[in-house]
């Protein structure tokens, strides 16, 4: 588009069924808080909004599991995630819930306008019932097979294996996510939102006009649903959480989540304005403003396809001008997973790492899965952090203040004439504003900081190579030049960094004493370029802080140990449960006897890998068991303990050695042996059966 007038930055509004992850920043908030700081600062007029996803499947399923209201979810999720933005500095300027009011009303009147305009279809269809739970189920209470990827535990909207979005009765051999009964088919009355109508439109906007500028992995998935045929979509749903369906016939119904959510980033708009005093509606229907979507790739079909069609059959609001969706970020090679607690979750990394918000934004910039799936390790984490933050960034910022106030006294020095290297290093450094400013416009955030990076590598190398800490001692002219350089590249960092580290660049202002100045456009970014000076020559700058420190291996083992315990918990979760033996009579049960013991002594079986010999104390005699499990024990381990004896079974020799017994075991999450320990209170000879 040329040039626009405003933007309108949307992120995706997070479901309100529990914390939030890395994942959740990389793909989604941190890209999209670069994206509106980095306008901010241009001095364009951005408003920037998310806000709580509260109705929805997901949700009412989790209150189901917690034995609360669908309100009490959202209420504490709502608060959690919220702080979470906050602590990690994603600078939303209204942050809002689709359980509002204003929402509600929003959500209703857009309905009703397509309803009274004649946008629906209206279906009497049969779909999936849960006799047991009596009740329609549609997305996520139903999973089965997908019949796109085959994929056995799709859901019935979406797979999240292949991202298709389907209906529910599409699904192959269904199952309740409520029962796990197999659903029968049951008439309901619904709206649709007839796509296939709008197949035609999508076809020139998406495939002709955003051929160019959307990104790969977004074209390529609009494309591959436009291509198979786009079908009707039923925009309502039979559940009792969500925004009634406002239209005769809605009783008991309430609109699909799908449909209520994008709205929510106008309800949000609409609340800002309200604060602020502002009019919302440029920001959604003048055509000068441009309008972005941040979302993750399983996000697409709805930014791309469904909700565009919603806001086409409205008719009153602008489309989006770009949706550049991130793909996946997976956790030392494998997927993040809520139920699987295989995540970094934001409130506790903060609780490891207090202080360290900007480590994780740049790590997960530097990694961010732009254009394939990425990972995050703990290891990169502590070598990004280590070798580039603490190494590079922080310590070229430290040597310019350390001998600012050394040398100078804390106050910037004029500079002498300068240089070849030095006009070089300057031109170089007014360079970056536009090569920064150049990634960011096209969302490539690594690409951006890695050169905001860069700019910090130059202020090292030009240190390294002009030495100011020897030429003090011969060259006192040659030294303030050096320096006054350096400062001014410091002062480049304290404002280029502020999209990508937003504490830092705070802590740096404060460090050299600075605001950022704005040139005629209102812009600090390119005032970093056309300032005479960035740093004058006399002015005073703070005291030195350490930006960033060190995180140990000790630091990074204790992340490891927390994911490798999930991973034990997962294990035993996922491990077959073998099925019950068939039924006996009490009488074979009672011939058991099983007795409380101690192991007195043990002794590994020689030439035998797995037995061990035992003499066992079993209060009516000491005898000897022979057991396997050496493999598992020492002798010392289990010498002393209590254990539980199988006293009445035949004796047999096993290499030669006469076992009189069995002792109980078990495995534990690893699948290593444990005892089935009595009570340290049981006596020896105590039946266990009594
Ligand atoms: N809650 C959805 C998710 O987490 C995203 C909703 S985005 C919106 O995948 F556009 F609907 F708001
Ligand atoms: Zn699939």
């Amino acid at each position: 588009m040329s040039t626009p007038k405003r933007y309108t930055i949307t992120a995706a509004l997070p479901y309100t069924n529990g914390p939030i992850h890395i994942g959740h920043l990389a793909g989604v908030y941190v890209p999209a808080d670069i994206y509106a700081r980095y306008q901010k600062m241009r001095g364009e007029d951005v408003l920037f909004v998310c806000g709580s996803d509260e109705h929805g499947v997901p949700i009412t399923l989790k209150a189901k599991k917690e034995g609360v209201s669908p309100q009490d979810v959202v209420d504490k999720y709502d608060g959690i995630i919220r702080k979470s933005f906050q602590d990690f500095g994603i600078e939303f300027d209204n942050y809002s819930r689709t359980s509002g009011k204003t929402h509600h009303e929003t959500a209703s009147a857009f309905f009703k306008k397509l309803y009274e305009e004649g946008k629906f279809i209206e279906e009497v269809t049969q779909q999936l019932y849960d006799e047991e739970a009596k009740q329609f189920l549609a997305d996520r209470f139903v999973v089965g097979t997908c019949p796109k990827c085959g994929f056995e535990e799709s859901y019935g909207d979406q797979c999240e294996k292949c991202g298709t979005s389907h209906n529910a009765t599409d699904l192959i051999n269904p199952k309740s996510a409520v029962t796990g009964n197999v659903p029968t088919l049951k008439e309901t009355r619904h709206w649709f939102l007839p796509l296939d109508q709008y197949e035609p439109w999508l076809k020139e906007w998406i495939l002709e006009e955003h051929k160019k500028d959307w990104k790969s992995n977004v074209y390529g998935q609009c494309k591959s649903w436009i291509d198979d045929g786009l079908r009707p979509r039923a925009v309502t749903r039979d559940l009792d959480w969500g925004i009634p369906v406002p239209v005769e016939g809605g009783d008991g119904k309430v609109l699909y989540v799908w449909f209520d959510a994008p709205i929510g980033y106008i309800s949000a708009s609409k609340e800002w304005a309200e604060r602020e005093n502002k009019d919302w509606e440029p920001y959604w229907k003048n055509d000068d403003t441009k309008l972005v979507h941040f979302i993750g790739k399983d996000n697409i079909v709805f930014h791309c396809i469904i909700f565009p069609s919603m806001l086409k059959a409205h008719g009153d609001y602008i489309l989006p001008d770009n949706v550049p969706a991130n793909e996946f970020l997976n956790l030392e090679g494998n997927k993040l997973s809520t139920s699987r607690n295989w995540a970094v979750w934001l409130h506790e990394y903060l609780e490891d790492f207090p202080g360290k918000e900007d480590v994780l934004r740049y790590v997960l910039t530097a990694n961010a899965p732009e254009t394939k799936d990425n990972d995050f390790t703990w290891k990169d984490f502590q070598q990004r952090n280590n070798s580039e933050l603490v190494g590079i960034f922080g310590n070229f910022i430290n040597r310019v203040a350390v001998l600012t106030h050394k040398y100078y006294d804390g106050e910037v020095p004029a500079s002498a004439e300068l240089r070849e290297i030095d006009k070089k290093t300057i031109e170089e450094l007014k360079a970056y504003p536009a090569v920064i400013a150049s990634s960011i416009e096209k969302y490539r955030f690594r690409e951006a900081q890695a050169e905001m990076m860069n700019l910090a590598r130059l202020g090292n190398k030009y240190l390294a190579d002009e030495e100011p800490w020897k030429t003090i001692k011969t060259d006192e002219e040659r030294t303030k030049t050096v320096m006054y350089v350096a400062l001014q590249i410091a002062a480049a960092l304290a404002t280029l960094s502020k999209p990508f580290l937003p504490f830092t660049a705070a802590k740096l202002s404060k460090m050299l004493n600075i605001t950022s100045g704005k040139d005629d456009n209102n812009s600090e970014w390119s005032a970093i370029a056309s300032a005479e000076a960035l740093l004058e020559p006399g002015h005073k700058i703070g005291k030195t802080e350490l930006l960033f420190s060190k995180v140990e291996d000790k630091e990074i083992q204790t992340q490891l140990d927390k994911l490798e315990a999930s991973k034990k918990v997962n294990a035993s979760a996922e491990e077959e449960v073998i099925p019950q033996k068939e039924l006996i009579e009490f009488d074979d049960f009672t011939k058991l006897d099983l007795r409380v013991g101690t192991i007195l002594e043990a002794k590994k079986m020689p030439k035998a890998k797995k037995l061990m010999v035992l003499t066992v104390d079993t209060g009516i005699d000491k005898r000897t068991i022979v057991s396997g499990i050496a493999e598992h024990f020492t002798a010392e381990e289990i010498v002393g303990k209590k254990v539980s004896v199988v006293a009445n079974l035949k004796p047999i020799k096993l290499r030669g050695t006469k076992s009189e017994g069995m002792i109980l075991m078990t495995e534990n999450a690893d699948g290593n042996l444990v005892f089935v320990n009595p009570d340290e209170e049981a006596v020896n000879s105590g039946k266990i059966i009594s």
